[in-house]
């Protein structure tokens, strides 16, 4: 099939994949067609061009303006919860904070009770939705984290939810095990049993020989991830649960950064393929992941949901990181859920160029999540396409999310038909 032409084509190929980036690098082919063949791109170029190429294609014409887009991939997300946190939100609202909502009932906990509570088939249900809400804002792959179950059989039964909820929706969901987000009150109620023993580590003691070989033996997901800051788990604790994961063979991630620094050496040391928040990170922390390969994902979305500052996404590309923008849409600390809309606004209040924007919400995106065959458009990619109604790529952003796809390709197939 040759589809076009679209007024501007966005390949977001040839870009670097860390630091600085200017439009000018953006690679914008005008009057543009694609070629597509089952689910891959076999040809990006000039329509005319293509169409004396292809002449045996079937041909998809396309009468209004359209500017094309890879498909977003969200990296950070928690879409597999039961129930609301509109009351911590209030109590945000009329002043508590995070901590002190968590300490007092609210927090992570209360979703894990909710989620708890809830049916295999109500969190499917619930998942699939968020999924499908996301993939209609053009976000064709999502990460999906579990930890609301916080137990053995909890944890994989999540992830087992994600897993059919990846069968019923279009969007790829690639699932990740959180079980290490906070320690369970069971947990904390419990007198220490050992000297020296914080309840923090019995807890991950746990789940890394009870919880992890079996995420493995059942292929439930190959990523662990790990929230190391004030009121989860010390730098120290995350250490050990993090060379264990290793060696079981998963690939690493960490919630880092967000309310204290220190988690970026961290990451540094225990090779994490990103840590993401960073809204606490000091420069001494930028310089350690300039030095580093671990990706920082920055979360515009928990800043605007906790009234918390934005990471410094600015600092972080001018020292010469990757910088990639994710949503982590759940219910405590991110709730909004659009991924555009968050990563326009970070753009203006940290001086982001759109090309800086659009390769985080891609190429530098599916490096972070080691997807090759996505990100950008261009020969063999999977023909994940995202196209807006206007004839200037710029207008996207400019509108802070309120523009949404008219046309999505998710593996070849109309989601969205124009
Ligand atoms: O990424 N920081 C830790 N975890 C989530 C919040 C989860 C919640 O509050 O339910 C986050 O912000
Ligand atoms: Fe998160």
């Amino acid at each position: 099939m040759v589809i076009g032409p679209f007024s501007q084509v966005l390949t977001l190929s040839k870009l670097p994949l860390r630091g600085a980036l200017s439009d000018e690098q953006l690679e914008i082919i005008t009057d543009a067609g694609l070629v597509i063949k089952d689910d891959k791109i076999v040809k990006v170029g000039s329509f005319n061009d293509l169409l004396i190429r292809y002449p045996t294609e079937q041909v998809q014409f396309l009468e209004d303006s359209f500017v094309a887009f890879p498909g977003i991939v969200d990296v950070h997300t928690h879409i597999c919860w039961a129930g609301s946190r509109a009351s911590d939100y209030a109590s945000r609202l009329a002043g508590k904070s995070y901590q002190e909502i968590a300490k007092a009932g609210g927090g992570i906990m209360n979703t894990v009770r909710k989620t708890r509570a809830a049916s295999q088939e109500e969190l499917i249900e619930l998942t699939v939705k968020r999924a499908g809400e996301l993939l209609l804002r053009g976000v064709t792959t999502i990460e999906v984290k579990s930890g609301y179950g916080l137990s053995v059989e909890e944890e994989l039964r999540l992830l087992e939810v994600i897993q059919e909820a990846n069968q019923r929706t279009t969007a790829d969901l690639i699932p990740t095990c959180l079980a290490a987000h906070v320690v369970p009150s069971e947990y904390k109620d419990v007198d220490t049993p050992t000297i020296n023993t914080s309840s923090e580590q019995l807890y991950l003691k746990h789940i890394a020989e009870r919880l992890l070989p079996e995420v493995k033996r059942r292929k439930l997901s190959s990523r662990v991830d790990i929230f190391v800051d004030e009121g989860a788990f010390s730098k120290m604790e995350s250490r050990e649960y993090l060379r264990k994961a290793r060696d079981l063979g998963f690939d690493l991630v960490i919630h880092g950064d967000q309310f204290s620094t220190g988690a970026a050496e961290l990451a540094n040391e225990v090779k994490a393929l990103s840590i993401d928040h960073l809204e606490a990170a000091d420069i001494d922390e930028i310089i350690t992941l300039a030095n580093g390969t671990t990706i920082p994902v920055v979360l515009p979305g928990a800043s605007l949901g906790l009234g918390e500052p934005f990471a410094p996404a600015r600092k972080l590309l001018d020292a010469g990181c990757s910088l990639v923008i994710a949503s982590d849409w759940n219910p405590g600390s991110a709730p909004m859920g659009n991924l555009l809309m968050q990563a326009s606004v970070l753009g203006a209040a940290q001086r982001l160029s759109m090309a800086e924007i659009w390769a985080a919400l891609t190429v530098r995106a599916a490096v972070a999540l080691k997807l090759s065959d996505r990100g950008c458009l261009q020969t063999g990619m999977k023909a994940d396409v995202i196209a807006f109604s206007t004839n200037d790529f710029r207008e996207v952003l400019y509108r802070q999310g309120e523009m949404n796809p008219k046309l999505i390709l998710k593996n070849g197939i109309f989601i969205k038909p124009q």
